[in-house]
Parts: C-alpha cells; sequence; structure tokens
C-alpha cells in the first residue's frame, strides 16, 4: 500500500505525506461530510485503486478508480495492458470542447426569434455568469425545437470551459428564461441543463495488434461479440455496464456526479432510436479498432472537491479535457478485458477468484 501510494504521489508531483493526510479518514472527515450533505450519519468509504501504466495520447497515466467490485480494476488494468502493445500512441483521444446545454421548456409559446431576441437572450445569459465569459466561455448557440402544438424547448448552448458546467448552465437556463417568455410569448414550464451534452463529447480510439489480445481468433471473437451488442438491446445494456465500470469509477474517484455521467451515456446509447453499443469494435489486417465516444462531462475543481479531500488529490493535476479522456480510455479498457475474457475463457474464472477475496 505504502509502496502504491508513494508511486501515485509522484504522479501527482505532491509528497506522500500529503497523499498519506488526504487519504486519511477516507478521504471525507465526519465534520466536513455534515458540511456536504443532508442528514448524515457518518460516511461511506469505497476502495480507491489505481490504474498503472495506462497509455493514452503518448503517454503512460496513472488514473484513480473509487468502486467496490475488484474484477473492474483489474479489468482496466488488463485492458490498458493490452493497449501498450498499440506501440505509437495507446488510446487516442479527440475531444469537442466543454460545452453544456441549457434548455427552457414553454408551454403556448410561439418559436421565431428575431435577432433581436436572440442577441437579448444571449446578453441576459452572459450577464448571468461574468466570471465564466470573463474566462473566454458564455452562451453560444440557440435552436427552437417544436415538441407538441403547445410545447416548445429552448436550447442555448453554453461554453463552461474548464468548468463541469452543470451549475454553470442551470445559472444561464433560469436567466434567459423569462427574456424567452417575454419575446415568445406563452409559460415557462422548466428551465435546466440537460445531461445528454451532446456538443461535449469525447471519443476514444485504441488499434491493437490482434496478438496481444490472444491471437486472430480472439481478435475476431471480440469483433463479434461487439456485433452481438449492436443487434441485441439486453446485450449492449451489459456491454455498456461494462464500459461504465469504468468511467463511473473515475467519476467517483474525482468527486464528480456519476449520475449525470450514466444518464447522459444511455441516452447517447439510445439517440439513433435503438439502444446501441456505445464502444465497437472491427478485426482487419492484423489489428484488433476499438472506439468509444460519448458525451462526458467531469470537473477537475469545485463541487464536492472542496471538502473531499481524496477527491480533491485524484482531480488536482489534471485538465477537465484531460480527465475526460483518461476516464473514457479507462471505459474502453474495461470493455476489451471484459469481452477479451468473456469470449475466451469465460468471465466467471478470473471474475469470481477476485469477486471470492472479500469473503470469510
Ligand atoms: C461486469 O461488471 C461487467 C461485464 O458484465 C461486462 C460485459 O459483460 O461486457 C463483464
Amino acid at each position: 500500500m505504502q509502496e502504491r501510494r508513494a508511486r501515485w504521489a509522484k504522479t501527482l508531483g505532491v509528497s506522500a505525506v500529503e497523499v498519506d493526510a488526504a487519504l486519511a479518514e477516507a478521504g471525507l472527515t465526519i465534520a466536513d461530510a455534515e458540511r456536504l450533505s443532508e442528514q448524515v450519519v457518518g460516511v461511506h468509504g469505497l476502495p480507491l485503486g489505481l490504474v498503472v501504466g495506462l497509455p493514452l495520447d503518448g503517454a503512460a497515466h496513472v488514473v484513480p478508480m473509487a468502486i467496490e467490485e475488484p474484477s473492474v480494476v483489474a479489468a482496466a488494468n488488463h485492458g490498458a495492458k493490452m493497449a501498450r502493445a498499440a506501440q505509437n500512441v495507446g488510446f487516442r483521444s479527440t475531444s469537442m470542447g466543454g460545452v453544456m446545454t441549457a434548455q427552457i421548456h414553454l408551454q403556448n409559446a410561439g418559436e421565431v426569434l428575431t435577432a433581436a431576441d436572440e442577441s437579448q437572450v444571449r446578453e441576459a445569459a452572459d450577464a448571468s455568469v461574468p466570471n465564466l465569459v470573463a474566462r473566454g466561455g458564455g452562451a453560444r448557440d440557440l435552436r427552437v425545437r417544436r415538441l407538441a402544438p403547445d410545447l416548445v424547448c429552448v436550447e442555448l448552448d453554453v461554453d463552461c470551459q474548464e468548468a463541469m458546467g452543470a451549475n454553470l448552465t442551470d445559472t444561464v437556463a433560469e436567466a434567459v428564461a423569462p427574456v424567452l417568455a417575454k419575446v415568445l410569448g406563452g409559460e415557462v414550464v422548466m428551465a435546466i441543463l440537460t445531461n445528454l451534452c451532446a456538443g461535449r463529447r469525447t471519443r476514444v480510439e485504441l488499434a491493437v495488434p490482434e496478438a496481444a489480445v490472444g491471437g486472430a481468433h480472439v481478435a475476431s471473437r471480440i469483433a463479434l461479440a461487439s456485433r452481438i451488442a449492436a443487434l441485441d438491446p439486453a446485450r449492449a445494456c451489459t456491454h455498456n455496464k461494462g464500459v461504465l465500470n469504468g468511467i463511473e469509477a473515475v467519476a467517483v474517484a474525482t468527486g464528480n456526479d456519476w449520475r449525470a455521467v450514466s444518464a447522459g451515456a444511455h441516452a447517447w446509447a439510445a439517440s439513433t432510436g435503438a439502444y446501441q453499443p456505445l464502444a465497437t469494435w472491427t478485426h482487419a489486417d492484423e489489428t484488433l479498432y476499438g472506439v468509444l465516444e460519448l458525451p462526458l462531462a467531469l470537473g477537475v475543481v469545485g463541487g464536492a472537491r472542496r471538502l473531499h479531500r481524496a477527491a480533491a488529490l485524484a482531480a488536482r493535476p489534471l485538465t477537465r479535457r484531460v480527465l475526460e479522456a483518461e476516464a473514457t480510455a479507462v471505459g474502453l479498457a474495461c470493455n476489451l478485458a471484459a469481452l477479451r475474457a468473456l469470449v475466451d475463457e469465460g468471465i466467471q474464472r478470473g471474475h469470481m477468484k477476485l469477486a471470492k477475496r472479500g469473503q470469510p
């Protein structure tokens, strides 16, 4: 444990003493827990583990995961190990930037916004988040959709820069709602962000030599498992659960809203009308190709991290963009390891060996 902590401290650029202090009392003192939430009776602990040597965009990353299921941290590390065989960069990430979307639903309203209306809405939006505007963020695209003869939805994109952005987007939504009611008529029903933040997607790709996953036969069966998930929503659900095992454990470790992550991921998976696998695999030219893309809003400052010392430490050296890329790469690593086990020896052998660890 001490060796692992020392290695993590080095990655984080802090002393081992600082790591020990942040992780004391499960990373959250009872006094801080009382400040963080309501009706508090204690602090609920989870094991905090590490993915070591995750190859991402040409560098080796150490990524924390908070999760009770032992096989998930093992799967992430196994996936990272297989990905290290992808010579050049390992996982390769691309990101759309920090845009969230505010939704304002109105009843009995019009749907035509003039240029003057639009600038009034944007002005109200920017005036509600002056610090964000000073940092280069603020109101962006504006769309109006008619949902039903009596219902309209106005969507306003908000560039949240380095923030996770939920609070900022909710603030903007509430600030522009009365302006919209004035220019479109009708009545505001509600104003809040959407967790389907389609303008804030992270994509991670991996091209791994088939030999690294057990040879041509196993690689083609991993691609077959991906095809099955695309044909069968019940299998896609479990396939995506394996992806989210990794992403949500990183979200929890870094003090992020993992419910927002899962809501956005499942809505994205169903966005074509048929529930689809988030991660897909193909096999060609002696190489296994994997892609995972999903909406993902994580933060590295503020929020629970103000009081949760372990989460603040875990998120400390990162930018939002790097954390989102790391979490997505861990999700693809977990999926690769799960499929590798499923199409070969079966999940129970390795999984159950680990699951039995905690039993008396
Ligand atoms: C278990 O936590 C996750 C798996 O079920 C994922 C999958 O089936 O792909 C093993």
